[in-house]
């Protein structure tokens, strides 16, 4: 399915709750029982950037957050040159397109772009779709830093950036 990226607005918190909810929640892979609601989201949006991946008719059909050291959500960052990947997502109907990687390189072209120097992001064990998308993008695993969520223990990763700007693909 052909896609294209663009920021994320507040206007798309509808359609992100819709996604996140199936994504997360119904989805059964994770321990969540209760759907992303509009609020929920919308305070996510103003605390992140943001982006979105849209069909040809414009409906989203994936996004991905990036949180900055201090935002609410980046629990693993140590510093102000770090930041956090949260909440990639895509349609089960749109998938296996590259929608996934593209969100991600978007995560870390912005990440680099704006002088951050590393990109952590926290995982369940049974999202491998995505490890394989954070392995081949060059995220490391940190397992010194993994924890445990909702009874299960979490994989944390970190993918460095280089400091002179963003070499990512
Ligand atoms: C992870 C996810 C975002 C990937 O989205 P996607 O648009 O299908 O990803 P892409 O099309 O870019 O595929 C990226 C790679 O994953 C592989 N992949 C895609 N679907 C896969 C699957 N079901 N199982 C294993 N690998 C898969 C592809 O082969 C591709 O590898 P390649 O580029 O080497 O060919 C999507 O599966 C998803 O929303 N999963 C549920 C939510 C989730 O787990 N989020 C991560 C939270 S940390």
């Amino acid at each position: 399915m052909p896609f294209e990226l663009r920021p994320a607005e507040a206007a798309d918190a509808p359609a992100l709750a819709r996604l996140w909810t199936l994504a997360f929640v119904e989805s059964g892979t994770t321990p969540r029982t209760d759907p992303y609601d509009e609020a929920e989201v919308s305070r996510l949006l103003a605390d992140n950037d943001g982006c979105v991946a849209t069909a040809r008719d414009g409906r989203v059909i994936g996004a991905v957050l990036l949180a900055d050291h201090g935002a609410p959500s980046a629990h693993l960052t140590a510093g102000t040159r770090d930041g956090q990947l949260l909440l990639l997502a895509v349609d089960p109907d749109a998938r296996s397109a590259g929608a996934g990687r593209a969100l991600v390189t978007w995560c870390l072209e912005s990440a680099a772009l704006r002088g951050l120097l590393r990109v952590w992001l926290w995982s369940r064990p049974g999202q491998s779709a995505a490890h394989r998308i954070y392995e081949s993008l060059g995220f490391e695993r940190s397992p010194e830093n993994d924890f445990e969520a909702g009874g299960e223990q979490v994989k944390v990763y970190v993918r460095p950036l280089p400091p002179d700007g963003p070499t990512i693909g």
